[in-house]
């Protein structure tokens, strides 16, 4: 049998330059979290932590005690390091203070959605978690020093709680997929060098939205259902699991385009994805596995954010799938 690689050695063989000593450490312990919120989620109904807490979130959005449970795990592993300054989470209002005993070396901000995809939860369905990491500009970072754009990430990555954990990321050098092998604890390189093909035939969006779609969306799709019959003169096939890492995930695989896309309904959120959580970690990860990421009218890691929670419109995937839809937009 072939030699695995495991997790800790690829760091050992591929981080190099400035950050590598720090992201080593703090991956390290991201990992840690990643497995004990696996273990969390696999007990299910039997740890009795399947239903909502009936409390909301910052968003809005009732919680489900995973939610809090997964938050909670991902701060207490993250804090230890010596290098994060602070974090921020999609289920917490404002940045979550390390202590300063743990920051000697606090030069990162880590931003999270602990849980993403939990409406899955109760029903067995994938869920994930998703991280991004900024250099601080101080060891006492205020909200301000948390609004950076998107190409400003150092790292980002997602966990995947599928019919197999596992752990996809990127420093900027290409994309790598590891599997967490249940028996040794250990996450091994599984998906080296992961690359979005151009060409797909298969979108996931949620449909029940067509009517409060804009127009070049509901162009794209319009054209896509009209399959070999139309104008793009091939049938289309669609997925949507509602969990963005999982149809993230596919579409890294086996490529695809996925949009949450601005709508009337969402307006005044204006989006349903979260930028700092959600749309831009995924979006580095898509762009470098040599896909795009954009709202329509702009490149989602081009975004200068103007608040923590901010959402946005988010189309991302295959090369040439996705300039489509920026070129219905540009008419
Ligand atoms: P979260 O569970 O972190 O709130 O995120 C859920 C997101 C995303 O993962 C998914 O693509 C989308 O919400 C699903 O939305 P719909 O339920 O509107 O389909
Ligand atoms: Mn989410
Ligand atoms: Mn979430």
């Amino acid at each position: 049998m072939t030699q695995r690689t495991s997790f800790k050695k690829f760091l050992a063989q591929h981080l190099q330059g400035e950050h590598s000593i720090a992201l080593s450490a703090m991956l390290g312990d991201i990992v840690n979290a990643c497995k004990q919120i696996a273990i969390a989620i696999d007990s299910g109904a039997l740890a009795g932590n399947m239903g909502s807490l009936g409390s909301e979130n910052v968003q809005g959005e009732v919680q489900k005690a995973l939610d809090v449970i997964t938050n909670d795990i991902f701060i207490e592993c993250n804090q230890r390091s010596g290098y994060v300054a602070g974090m921020v989470s999609e289920e917490m209002d404002s940045i979550i203070e390390v202590a300063k005993k743990y920051k000697q070396n606090g030069q990162y901000l880590l931003l999270f959605d602990p849980l993403d995809g939990s409406s899955n939860v109760n029903v067995n369905i994938s869920v994930g978690t998703i991280f991004s990491i900024l250099k601080s500009p101080n060891n006492k970072p205020e909200l301000a020093d948390f609004l950076q754009p998107g190409t400003a990430q150092v790292c980002a990555g997602y966990a995947l709680y599928g019919t197999s954990t596992m752990l996809v990321l990127t420093t900027g050098n290409g994309v790598n997929g590891f599997t967490l092998d249940n028996e040794s604890g250990e996450f091994y390189l599984t998906h080296a060098n992961m690359q979005l093909v151009k060409d797909t035939e298969e979108f996931a969006i949620n449909m029940s939205n067509y009517r409060f779609w804009e127009a070049p969306v509901q162009r794209y799709i319009d054209e896509c259902l009209q399959g070999k019959d139309g104008k793009r003169k091939k049938d289309f096939n669609m997925r949507w699991v509602a969990s963005m890492v999982a149809e993230v995930h596919r579409i890294l695989v086996r490529g695809g385009v996925f949009m949450y896309p601005i709508d009337t309904k969402l307006q005044v959120k204006g989006g349903k994805l979260r930028l700092m959580y959600e749309a831009n970690p995924m979006s580095f990860i898509v762009e470098q596995a040599g896909g795009v990421a954009t709202t329509g009218m702009q490149r989602i890691l081009e975004i200068i954010p103007t608040g923590l929670h901010q959402r946005v419109s988010v189309m991302m995937g295959s090369a040439n799938e996705v300039d489509r839809l920026i070129a219905y937009h540009q008419n």
